[in-house]
Order: structure tokens, then C-alpha cells, then sequence
């Protein structure tokens, strides 16, 4: 059935198109006038000639005769013909010697005062269009005079105006008919064309481009550029959501319970935040020196929950009961620590081996060469898979939320995935991710690559690596990736790939804390330096990704260019003892304890040296006493992930002073531009930036300062779950629209 929609619809083609046509009829007009005036004259022309010939001989006699009553009978005959109007014979000089009674006045007063119209002139009289010819009458062989011809055009105008009322009849019916076929088609083209808008609206092809592409290959660019709309919208309203919050433990906990509906969160990382260790006897708790820990900790306590992680303090056992769990922190317990035991075997093998010889200097630039052994990687899937089936211990529901941490977990997504297929999974790398080539080297990296994929959310620091894991999906596994929405398809299930930069608590956790002035005079004195001595610092765990040695000489070398400081700037390097079982650990604690004692030797008097090394582990709040105490802190990673030293020194200094000198090749780089920016390698610069730093106005500090805090309090690290959770949420959301909008469609199409 036609609908009336349809009617009017195919109107609103008809009719502009057949006014269109008719219009094209109407301009057309003054060509067809012109072309059959042409057609016409020349069809007259060749009838002339064939009367002046007919006429010739019988003319010629009776002229000579001077027979008038016959030349006038034989004219009269003549112009029987409708067309011929009259006729008229002029002697040689040009006289009207005999003429038809039509023959016009005026015309005859021309042949008599001049030479007379010339052959195949048209001309317009009162009685009308005219066309006059002459031709010349002979007689044996010799010109005797000319015989005029005068042809009625009138017709003309009449054939004229027929031909244009066909022309115009002939483009209507011509307007239509194209009309009525190109309604045809774009109705037919219109019902496929609604079909594949349709569908594209119910998601297919957007939210999951792969597993249904468009209907209609036409629709394609539509798709791209409604997805990137889609995106755009998104991004905007994630960073509407974001900002119109205030970042706390609340407002997390408040997007957990309407967002996720209160979901337990599982956090799986390898290392554990609180470490028990028995030395003489006594357990103590410690926390350790990880980035990781410094941000997941404050979330983990703002959103309660279970927190699985390697068991690795040697008192660990004795203080969890029979499942591994301990409540903490330990004197305000907020969520539960399950911890997993590994024998020093598959210690060394996941941990040390596959993770920390394999992966740590495959995904760094650093210039060490990564390691890989067929059974440290054994290790690596065992342990993962031990991680996994504690998620599942762990899970109170077939959806749960779990964050997966690092890259010592990289099967895991793709195990909890594989047990649970509607788990949300927010994996987030913290650790840089390398280019293809750079990757490829990895004998195992297709597995590596499929398991982060079991991910839901896979989180790095900066776009730049979302960007290099993209890269690296696209190069070694059959996937489909969609650049607009950074996602990933790959066996039915959809990863997001996108950067959370991580942060810190804010504000800090010490509550009241030590003024300024009496850390630096604590620290001056037990260091037996004089007030008003200049303190650099550096906070690292013991890695040769940390650009250790390279601060050190450009310490030394900023001695070396103001000598005035000798004696008046000592630096301090707090370095927290780090997988001290590797080869490549000892080696370089040794280089940098070598280093240290040159350059101390070289500047060092009874009471003064330059270097201040201290290997030793320090809790969270002796290490922010030193950050409030220090003039300038030094962070001069050769590559890393984000770099959460930098943060949490311009977090401690509420007095808005001190200045940061911090690496190009830090994620925190991209965030915190009032620092002072340095290439590590280029020993000059960072010397130079470190005496600049050592120099600068308290003015410039405080503006640096400030800017910085501001960020820092804006971006901290509730805010970093807060976007992952709030993204967890919306896909949640998207995915179960989409199952019940599948789930129309096939009893749709039934
Ligand atoms: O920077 C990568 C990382 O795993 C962090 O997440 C963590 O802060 C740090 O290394 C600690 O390493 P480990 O757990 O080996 O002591």
C-alpha cells in the first residue's frame, strides 16, 4: 500500500523536478523560433527557384510580345499557390513593367528609387511577413529583365508557435515521466537506505563495528563519522562528569554505589601494600616503595573491597589466616588483603625472571637487554593463572569488577575472561608500552597481546602509549581496531584502549604535618650540615631506568661550573633496595655506590660531601619530611610510565616552594610543564637546569608551585579510578543495551 506519507513525499520530488523541466521547455523556445524561421527560408528558396524557372519561357515570350493581358493571366495563375503572395516582372533597368494586383505599394516604390531587395531578403510590411526574390528572365541566352517573387511568411509564424506548443507538451510528459522514475528509485533506494539507518541506530556497526558492519557499504562513512561524533560527545561528557566533580574518597565511593551499583571492587597486582617482616622476633608492617601502591592504596581504601596480591613478606603467612586474608590498613582496616604464596622457585621465575628480566627493559628504554627463558615464561602463565583462580575464590557474582595491575599480570584479563565472560575488567598498565619492533622481540608477545585483550578497559599513562599498543595489536594479531573509538574487537568481545594518567591522594594523608622549616632543620642536622645549606633530593627505587647516575654527574658537573656551591649543596638520594636478586640490580647499586664515592672524593672536605646515599628503605612519611626539606628534587628517569615521585614532591609543599627539575621521559612530563624540563642524558642541561633550580626567585617557585598543586589537586588519583569506573560503568551499560537491542532483533526478524 502507497501511504499518504509516501504520496507526499514522492510529490515533494515530482514537483520541483517536472517545474524544472517545463522551465528548461520555456528557455528552449527562442531556439526552436530561430531554427524554424531557418528551415523555412531555405524550403522557399527552393520553390522560388522552381517557379522563376517554371515561368521563364512563357514570361519571355509574352514580354517580348508585350502581351500584357496574358503575362497578367499567367501571373494570376501563379499565385494560386497560398504561399506566393505576388509576382511582378521589371525590365533590365529595373522598371516595374507588370505586377500582380497584391503586388505592395511599397515594395514597388523601392524597385523604382533603388536597386530593390535583394534576393532572399525577408521583410515586414503591413500585409505581413514577406520574402522577396528575384531571379533573372532570359531569352536565347540573353538576361531580358527579372521576375520578382513575393512569398506570404505568416505561415511561418504559425508552424512556428505549433512547434513550440509540442516542444513544451513534449518536456512536460518528459518531466514527468523522469519524475515518476526517479521517485521510483529513491523510494526503493530510501527503504534500503532507512533499513541501514536503523540498524546503524540500534548500534550495529558503532558500539560493536566488527561483529555486524553496516547494512549498506554507503553508510560506511556515516558510521565512521557518527562514531567520532560518539567519541567526541563521550569524551566531553567524561570530562564534564569529571570536572564537575570534586575528587574525593566520597565521590568515589558515591560513583561506585550509583554507577556500579556498589559493586566489591577486586584489585589483582603482583605487589602486596602492606609487607609483614619478623626481624628479631618482632613483626613490623611496612609499606613498599611502588608507585602502584602509592595510588591504588587511597582507592582501594575509599572503595573497600578484596586486594589480591603476592604474599611477600616473610611474616606475611603467620599474619593472614587460612584463606590469606588480612584486614587493612592494619589499624583502620578499610578492605581485605588476599594474598597468594609463591615458592622462591616460581618467584624467581614469574617475578624475577619472565617479569622483571623479560618485560621491564623490553617495555623501557633503557639499554638493557630483556631476558627470556621457555621456563620463567611457564612460571609467568602458572602464577597468572593462580591470580585468576583467586579472582574466582574471590568473586561474590558472575560480573564483578576487577582491576588488574602491571605487567606481571598480563594473561590474567584473558583467564578471568575466559571463567567469567561478563566481568567488567579495567587493566591498567603502569609501566611505559614500547613500539611494534621493539615488542615483536618477545617470543611470547601474541600471548601476552591476547590476554591484556581479555580486558575490558585496558588503562596507560599517555595516549602515546595507547597509541604504540594499538600499533602493536595491529601488527601481530587478526583484530579489528577502530581509531575513533580506540577500540579493539577481537573474538566477539570489545576492548577499550585509553590513557588515565595516574596521580596521587589529595589531599596528602599526613593530616597535620611538620612545618617547612623544622624537616630541613631536622634533616640539616642529621646530616650535620648548617641552616640555610642547600638540599637536592632524589626518591627512587634502586633502577637503572631512574637515570641515577646521570643526576649524579650532572650534580657533579654543576659543581664542577659554580664551585661557589661546594660546600653550600649537598644532594640526597633516598634508593629503596629493589630486586636486589638480579644481576643487573647488583651491578648497578655497585655503579651507583662507585659513582657516589668518586664524586665525593672529588669535592668532599672533613665536614662536607656533595652526595648523601642512602640505600636503605624509608616509610611514606620519613620520605615526605625529606620532600618538604629539599630546594630542588630531582627526577631524571631515562624512560617511565608516569613517575609518581615528581607528584608527590609537589603534593608535600604546601609553602609553595621548592622547585622541580623532572625528565622529558616521564609520563608526569606531559602533566607538569612548570617544572624544569631535561633531557636526563644531556648532562649539561640538567646541570644547568639544576643550578637554575638551585637559583631561582622564591616568586618564580611559588608561581611554578602553585600552578602545579592546582593540577595535582584537580587530577589526583580519585579522579584516575573515578574515569575508569565511570567509563566501566558506561560500557556495562552500552553492553546490556546492546544484548537486549540484539535480542529484538533477532525475535524481530523471526
Ligand atoms: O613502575 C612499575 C612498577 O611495577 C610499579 O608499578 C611499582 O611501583 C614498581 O614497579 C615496583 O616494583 P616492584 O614491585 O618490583 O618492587
Amino acid at each position: 500500500m502507497v501511504s499518504l506519507r509516501s504520496v507526499r513525499l514522492s510529490l515533494r520530488f515530482v514537483l520541483p523536478l517536472g517545474v524544472a523541466l517545463v522551465l528548461l521547455g520555456y528557455a528552449v523556445m527562442p531556439l526552436v523560433g530561430g531554427l524554424t524561421l531557418r528551415w523555412f527560408v531555405r524550403d522557399t528558396d527552393m520553390r522560388s527557384r522552381l517557379i522563376a524557372s517554371a515561368l521563364n519561357d512563357p514570361l519571355a515570350e509574352l514580354v517580348k510580345a508585350g502581351d500584357k493581358g496574358r503575362i497578367d493571366a499567367l501571373f494570376l495563375r501563379a499565385i494560386q499557390d497560398k504561399r506566393l503572395f505576388a509576382l511582378g516582372y521589371c525590365d533590365e533597368n529595373g522598371n516595374l513593367l507588370y505586377r500582380t494586383s497584391t503586388f505592395p505599394e511599397s515594395l514597388s516604390r523601392s524597385l523604382t528609387t533603388a536597386k530593390g531587395p535583394e534576393f532572399g531578403t525577408l521583410v515586414t510590411l503591413p500585409q505581413g511577413p514577406l520574402y522577396v526574390a528575384d531571379f533573372p528572365v532570359e531569352s536565347a541566352g540573353q538576361t531580358i529583365g527579372s521576375l520578382i517573387l513575393v512569398h506570404d511568411m505568416s505561415f511561418v509564424e504559425r508552424r512556428s508557435n505549433e512547434t513550440k506548443e509540442y516542444v513544451i507538451i513534449l518536456f512536460a510528459v518528459l518531466g514527468i515521466v523522469v519524475s515518476l522514475i526517479t521517485v521510483l528509485v529513491a523510494h526503493l533506494s530510501w527503504r534500503g537506505w532507512m533499513e541501514g539507518v536503523r540498524s546503524m541506530l540500534r548500534g550495529e556497526g558503532i558500539f560493536r563495528p566488527f561483529d555486524r558492519p553496516a547494512r549498506n557499504a554507503e553508510l560506511q562513512p556515516l558510521v565512521g563519522d557518527l562514531r567520532a561524533l560518539l567519541r567526541s560527545i563521550d569524551t566531553e561528557r567524561r570530562f564534564s562528569d569529571d570536572s564537575t566533580t570534586t575528587w574525593n574518597p566520597d565521590a568515589l565511593r558515591r560513583l561506585l554505589h550509583q554507577e556500579l551499583t556498589g559493586e566489591r571492587v577486586i584489585v589483582v597486582s603482583n605487589r602486596e601494600p602492606y609487607i609483614h617482616t619478623k626481624t628479631q622476633g618482632m613483626i613490623e608492617v611496612h609499606r613498599p616503595a611502588s608507585g602502584l601502591v602509592t595510588a591504588v592504596e587511597p582507592v582501594m581504601r575509599a572503595c573497600s573491597g578484596i586486594w589480591i596480591a603476592h604474599g611477600s613478606g616473610n611474616a606475611d603467612r603467620e599474619s593472614a589466616d587460612r584463606h590469606g586474608h588480612v584486614p587493612v590498613p592494619p589499624l583502620h582496616p578499610d578492605y581485605t588483603l588476599r594474598r597468594i604464596w609463591l615458592t622462591k622457585e616460581e618467584e624467581s621465575g614469574y617475578y624475577y625472571g619472565f617479569s622483571n628480566e623479560g618485560l621491564w627493559p623490553l617495555c623501557h628504554i633503557a639499554h638493557v637487554r630483556p631476558i627470556f627463558r621457555n621456563g620463567d615464561w611457564e612460571q609467568y602463565v602458572a602464577i597468572n593463572q593462580r591470580f585468576a583462580d583467586a579472582v574466582l575464590e574471590e568473586a561474590d557474582t558472575d560480573d564483578p569488577v576487577v582491576l588488574v595491575q602491571d605487567y606481571h599480570l598480563a594473561l590474567l584479563p584473558g583467564m578471568i575472561r575466559a571463567a567469567l565472560p561478563k566481568a567488567t575488567i579495567i587493566t591498567f598498565w603502569h609501566i611505559p608500552w614500547p613500539n611494534p619492533e621493539s615488542f615483536g622481540i618477545c617470543p611470547w608477545r601474541v600471548e601476552l597481546l591476547r590476554g591484556l585483550l581479555g580486558s575490558t578497559i585496558l588503562g596507560f599513562h599517555t595516549p602515546y602509549h595507547c597509541k604504540n599498543f594499538l600499533e602493536t595489536v595491529d601488527r601481530y594479531l587478526e583484530t579489528r581496531i577502530e581509531h575513533e573509538s580506540s577500540t579493539i574487537s577481537h573474538g566477539g568481545s570489545l576492548t577499550l584502549v585509553e590513557s588515565y594518567p595516574i596521580s596521587i591522594q589529595w589531599p596528602s594523608p599526613w593530616g597535620v604535618e611538620p612545618s617547612v622549616e623544622s624537616c630541613r632543620s631536622e634533616i640539616l642536622a642529621s646530616l650535620g650540615l648548617p641552616a640555610g645549606h642547600l638540599l637536592g633530593l632524589g626518591v627512587d627505587r634502586l633502577d637503572y631506568t631512574k637515570g641515577i647516575l646521570e643526576r649524579f654527574r650532572a650534580v657533579e658537573r654543576m659543581l664542577e661550573l659554580h664551585p661557589e656551591l661546594v660546600g653550600r649543596f649537598t644532594f640526597i638520594q633516598i634508593a629503596a633496595p629493589s630486586r636486589s636478586a638480579l644481576e643487573d640490580y647488583q651491578t648497578f647499586e655497585a655503579r651507583v655506590r662507585n659513582l657516589a664515592t668518586r664524586i665525593n672524593q672529588k669535592f668532599s672536605t672533613d665536614t662536607y660531601q656533595p652526595i648523601v646515599l642512602k640505600v636503605e628503605h624509608h616509610e611514606p612519611e620519613a620520605v615526605n619530611r625529606y620532600y618538604r626539606a629539599a630546594n630542588v628534587c630531582m627526577v631524571t628517569s631515562l624512560h617511565d610510565g608516569m613517575n609518581l615521585v615528581a607528584k608527590e614532591y609537589v603534593a608535600a609543599r604546601d609553602d609553595e616552594q621548592g622547585v622541580l627539575l623532572l625528565s622529558q621521559f616521564t609520563g608526569a612530563a606531559h602533566e607538569m610543564h612548570e617544572a624544569l624540563i631535561v633531557n636526563p642524558y644531556h648532562i649539561e642541561q640538567t646541570a644547568s637546569a639544576l643550578f637554575q633550580a638551585l637559583s631561582m626567585p622564591e616568586m618564580e617557585q611559588r608561581e611554578r608551585m602553585r600552578s602545579m598543586r592546582a593540577l595535582i589537586r584537580d587530577f589526583n588519583v580519585y579522579r584516575w579510578a573515578g574515569r575508569m569506573l565511570l567509563d566501566a560503568a558506561r560500557i556495562r551499560r552500552r553492553e546490556k543495551l546492546t544484548a537486549r537491542l540484539n535480542q529484538e532483533w533477532t525475535d524481530g526478524s523471526r
